[in-house]
């Protein structure tokens, strides 16, 4: 949240040392008086300077300071009315736990993907926030500040990031025994680094070996891999998993382990989750499906 990223986390961040450094300033005057009436020379004061230094000290002055804390604070909601487009719409389901991410293109048409966002630099992207299930809250502290994801409802939330890197969003909204294990890299590209992401995600893949497993396993009864006969739409789209940074939404490095004991109990990786563990396919199968997962490049 202090190491700014994009326009909205600067603003925060900014908003945050100017609180702090006010606090710090007023906590220093507080305690020199308070060093001052229990220290310093006893001197009968008059009624008089004792209303005085209460309505100054105890009315005037947190009333003054906190009204313009307030006004400096306000001025950094987004505005009510936005009179630009967008660069860029993706759109953001939150899910127990993980989020379903599609990037819109020119034409409508939308980029399926899951648990990895990519942004370009410098360009403002609009996120269309859903949520299928209960609330969950979208947050990347570098780029921004947080928005909660309602179910029934869409809410729009905008951010622009200020420099490429490789962030973490997160979960910010408590919404069950996997809260903390719903992350999601946030990687930003320079523009044309990004247009190349969006064209290769875009592009469905040729179905690797072991693909009827993958289907008779009834893998692709949840899970869509576009380009093959699997188009599951209940769980994460895997078509180019293997070239993600996490799994299970930023839980875990894609590793051939990692993904073996994810298939044989993935609710001893992330409790509640939805997805049912395979400990009854034999080990060559489960090992067949891990190279599967891996070959989704
Ligand atoms: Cu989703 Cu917390």
């Amino acid at each position: 949240m202090l190491h700014p990223a994009g326009e909205d986390a600067a603003a925060v961040a900014n908003l945050f040392w100017v609180m702090a450094a006010g606090t710090v300033v007023i906590w220093l005057i507080v305690m020199g008086i308070t060093v001052y009436a229990v220290l310093g020379k006893e001197r009968p004061k008059t009624e008089r300077f004792a209303d005085r230094f209460i309505l100054i000290g105890g009315v005037a002055f947190p009333s003054i300071t906190l009204a313009a804390l307030l006004i400096f604070g306000l001025a950094l909601l987004p505005d009510w009315v936005r009179t630009e487009g967008a660069d860029l719409r993706v759109h953001v389901t939150a899910e127990q736990y993980w989020w379903r991410i599609a990037y819109e293109l020119p034409d409508g048409s939308v980029v399926q993907s899951a648990n990895e966002l990519h942004l370009p630099v410098g360009q403002t992207a609009e996120f269309v926030l859903n949520s299928t299930d209960v609330i969950h809250s979208f947050w990347i502290p570098n780029l921004g500040g947080k928005i909660d994801v309602i179910p029934g409802r869409t809410n729009l939330w905008r951010l622009k990031p200020t420099e490429p890197g490789v962030f973490r969003g997160v979960c910010a909204e408590f919404c069950g025994p996997s809260h903390a294990l719903m992350a999601f890299p946030v990687v930003v590209h320079e523009p044309a680094d990004f247009a190349a992401f969006l064209e290769g995600e875009a592009t469905p893949v040729d179905a690797p070996p072991n693909h009827d497993l993958f289907i008779a396993s009834g893998c692709g009864a949840c899970h869509a891999v576009r380009g093959t006969s699997a188009g599951g739409a209940v769980g994460p789209d895997l078509t180019h998993f293997a070239s993600r940074r996490t799994m299970a939404a930023g839980t875990l490095p894609i590793t051939a382990e990692n993904l073996a004991s994810w298939l044989l109990d993935p609710k001893h990786i992330k409790p509640d989750v939805r997805m049912p563990g395979y400990d009854s396919l034999p080990d060559a199968e489960r090992a067949a499906l891990v190279s599967y997962l891996l070959d989704l490049q």
